[in-house]
């Protein structure tokens, strides 16, 4: 894991090169016509989502933006204890719904019990054709990848259906993709699904700033920065570039759009209309830079509640 600095950028220089390769080599695959599907994939990234998936790992690759990794021992722990001797249930099976990039099923393969089973949703196929071929110890699990919109309720049952018990949903900074309407929808049917397990939800939740609902990360000097920080780091990296990465770089800072980062207080009483038992703690007073610097809220939310 990268550790964070103070004002929220990574210290580079602690990143093995061989990591840094694996990483940029997902972000070649995801643009590979044998792998693209974004034609068909994520509408929140504007027309099609080739922007987002085709460079998401290559901006990961450099430090700068929001990725499972800045969350790793959290994600380790969680699906660790989710998943490790629970009693009653042999069988334990998780969800990762939602990856942008493989990183989300790299961390799990380590965090679960050996036999869990796995299974990875995303509304685009591409990140999951990606993520089956570049992580090999996925073969050592029972497996199941599906495209599938997570506010799609009866896709989600049958999933849950054919595992019978979710010990866990996993997802990196999945609800701020939502309405907030929809968080609820999202968070009811993570609840349904992990009920008859009593099973945990693990995820993080970008904590307010003063940006919502906006297209674009940040102010337009925020986004000029973080080019130069892009740059900086891939030549401090030795990550070729070109100008069509650069151009990436700035499309995903000007496009993407998060909504409504909520107070931990206000993200504490969202996540407990559907579970009793809620942890959360904030990264403060780490950062984590994605255009801007952020706080997470890390969430262990348990025994969903049957509403
Ligand atoms: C999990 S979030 C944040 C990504 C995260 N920072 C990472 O590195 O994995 C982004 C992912 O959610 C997916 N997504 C967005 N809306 C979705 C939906 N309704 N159902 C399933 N997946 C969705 C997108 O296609 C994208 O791959």
């Amino acid at each position: 894991m990268t550790e964070e600095t103070s004002t929220g950028l990574k210290d580079i220089s602690q990143i093995p090169k061989s990591e840094v390769e694996r990483i940029v080599q997902w972000s070649k695959l995801a643009r590979n016509p044998r792998y693209n599907r974004c034609d068909e994939g994520w509408s929140g990234f504007g027309k099609n989502c080739f922007g987002y998936h085709g460079y998401f790992a290559f901006l990961d690759a450099t430090g700068s933006v929001s990725s499972p990794r800045a969350h790793e021992g959290f994600y380790l722990s969680g699906l660790g204890s989710a998943t490790g001797d629970q009693e009653g249930n042999n069988n334990p099976a998780v969800l990762i719904s939602g990856l942008a990039t493989p990183s989300m099923a790299e961390i799990a393969v380590r965090g679960v019990e050996r036999g869990t089973a796995i299974d990875i949703i995303d509304i685009c196929e591409t990140p999951l054709l990606v993520t089956q071929t570049t992580i090999p110890k996925l073969k050592e699990h029972d497996l199941r990848i599906k495209q599938q919109d997570v506010l799609d309720l009866d896709g989600l049952l049958e999933m849950a259906e054919h595992r019978g018990l979710y010990s866990a949903v996993v997802t990196d900074a999945f609800l701020t993709r939502f309405h907030d309407d929809e968080k609820h929808q999202v968070l009811e049917s993570f609840s349904r699904i992990l009920r008859r397990s009593s099973g945990s939800l693990i995820t993080t939740w970008r904590i307010r700033d003063e940006q919502q609902d906006e297209r674009g990360y940040g102010t337009e000097l925020d986004r000029e920065i973080f080019i130069e920080n892009v740059v900086a780091a891939a030549e401090g990296l030795g990550i070729p570039y070109t100008l069509d990465e650069i151009g990436a770089a700035y499309n995903y800072a000007s496009t993407m759009t998060s909504h409504g980062g909520q107070s931990i207080g206000e993200i504490r009483s969202m996540v407990e209309q559907h579970f009793k038992d809620v942890r959360i703690e904030s990264t403060w007073p780490y950062k984590v830079y994605d255009v801007t610097m952020r706080t997470y809220a890390r969430i262990l939310a348990r025994d969903p509640k049957n509403t």
